[in-house]
């Protein structure tokens, strides 16, 4: 490449660099010739330039620091920047986690505190902040399941119900844990009915993992009468807390007989979601499964904070040390900035934002399901297909406008899904404009769908080949 050098640059052994080093102290040392395969010829820039490239790199990002991020299921909320400043004080950057106990007091108390505030939002007994992920909150709550059935000399439940619309990582934890799946149908209103649940209910059934409201953005509302069935059976229920965005403050699901449930710390409690980790999924429980609780557990004494392994029916540690301890902090920096009020208006907005975006959209999009919307509202592509466009080209035109597009084909039980969660953060400058980009790309798909068959053409990666993309990938290149 010829670039026209500004400085700040000089030059080390003929490569131009972008830093400039103090004098050296100690006497010059290259490695020995003969170990040298010859030269590599790395390219070199000078500071400007290497600034400037990362710089711009940065503004072809999208993020929800940029704009809005709908992604139905995922809750990307904005990460308030307070947490981040808490999580980089002295004392919590400079603690180590080997540690002794009386050196960590106050990272120690974040733990606990954190455990304790979880446990009040869900109306649960126990808690562990040892996953590092939802699923992974999946994993470690089903190895519960299965140790307590066995505890009592239950060894024929081999089989978890899950519903059509769930989450893939919930079959998958069960598959990982041993057990068998049975799918459980949910109605033509997008629930689960105390009927179905019933039918699929016997002697081999560890439990039931339920997502509510459920990934069709649909309160459970018979929840109270499933739990039942499945504890009247000997089974246990465990809640998928992925949306808890639409309940904070509004219902503790303990007190509705949920036995176990993970909660996403980087989707509720607005810490980043980090490319699929490191993020947090601690597991709130009643008190029947805190024996089985992963170890060690923070606890209080009257001599301080200490962790805790004396649980002798524990299913063991799941995570090193104390989980990802940043993100935990972030999230109890969100939950003392918000407050109890806080949070349950977050829940309030969470959902008014989605059912503002459904009214104004349900005459130009296929709503499949009747029943009112919690805090993500489902739309197909019906409508749009009758004139040969795709819920991938309303989503490609969403980009061409310049904002990210909701989660598309998921839940998998419905064709051509576009589910959308505009989450708490969103001004209804925000909303209106999402609203107004999907009416356009409603009349478009009408009027001229060639042009959202192209799109996008403005943006750094225009249409690309994605079977060609998945087949024959090019993994190297330039941008
Ligand atoms: C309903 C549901 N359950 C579980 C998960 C898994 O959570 P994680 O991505 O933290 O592993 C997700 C993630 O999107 C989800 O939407």
């Amino acid at each position: 490449m010829n670039y026209n050098e500004p400085l700040l640059w000089e030059k080390v052994n003929g490569i131009t660099v972008g830093y400039s080093m103090p004098e050296l102290s100690v006497v010059e040392s290259f490695p020995q010739s003969k170990h040298q395969r010859g030269s590599i010829s790395i390219p070199g820039f000078s500071e400007p330039v290497i600034a400037r490239h990362f710089t711009k790199l940065s503004t072809w990002n999208y993020g929800v620091d940029t704009d809005i991020y709908p992604l139905g299921s995922c809750t990307m909320k904005y990460n308030p920047k307070i947490n981040e400043k808490i999580a980089t004080l002295n004392g919590f950057i400079n603690s180590h986690p080997l540690q002794d106990d009386s050196y960590s007091q106050g990272v120690l108390e974040v733990l606990y505190q954190t455990g304790e505030a979880l446990k009040e939002i869900t109306g649960m007994d126990g808690v562990t902040l040892q996953p590092a992920a939802g699923a992974q909150g999946e994993l470690v709550s089903l190895l519960m399941f299965k140790k307590y059935h066995r505890s009592r000399g239950d060894f024929k439940r081999d089989t978890i119900l899950i519903p059509d619309s769930a989450h893939g990582t919930n079959p998958a934890s069960a598959s990982l844990c041993g057990f068998k799946v049975k799918v459980v149908k949910s109605n033509e209103e997008g629930i689960l009915t105390s009927e179905i649940v019933k039918s699929c209910m016997d002697e081999s059934i560890a439990g039931i993992m339920i997502t509510n409201p459920g990934t069709l953005g649909i309160f459970e509302s018979n929840i109270k009468e499933i739990c039942d069935i499945i504890h009247d059976g000997g089974g246990l229920v465990y809640g998928d807390g992925a949306n808890l965005n639409a309940l904070l403050g509004v219902i503790k699901v303990g007190h509705v007989g949920i036995d176990a449930m993970h909660m996403n710390l980087h989707k509720t409690f607005s810490t980043p979601h980090g490319g699929g980790g490191p993020g947090a999924g601690p597991v709130c429980v009643k008190s029947h499964l805190i024996p089985f609780l992963p170890v060690p557990r923070v606890i209080k004494t009257s001599s301080g904070y200490k962790m805790d392994s004396n649980t002798p029916l524990t299913i063991g540690r799941v995570h090193s040390f104390n989980g990802n301890f940043s993100v935990i902090l972030k999230a109890y920096a969100y939950i003392l900035t918000m407050g109890g009020e806080g949070l349950k208006h977050v829940s309030e907005i969470a959902v008014l934002n989605a059912n503002y975006i459904r009214q104004n959209l349900k005459d130009f999009y296929h709503l499949p399901y009747k029943k009112d919307s919690l805090h993500e509202v489902l739309f197909t592509d019906k409508i749009q297909k009758e004139y040969g466009i795709s819920t991938l080209d309303i989503a490609k035109g969403m980009i061409e406008r310049g904002i990210h597009p909701p989660t598309i084909y998921f839940p998998l039980v419905v064709s051509g899904a576009l589910l959308i969660e505009p989450t708490e953060n969103e001004s209804l400058d925000s909303l209106n404009n999402l609203i107004n980009i999907l009416r356009e790309i409603a009349e478009l798909a009408k009027d001229s769908p060639e042009l959202l068959l192209n799109a996008p053409n403005n943006s750094k990666r225009c249409r690309v080949d994605e079977t060609r993309a998945a087949r024959e990938p090019i993994l190297r290149g330039y941008i």
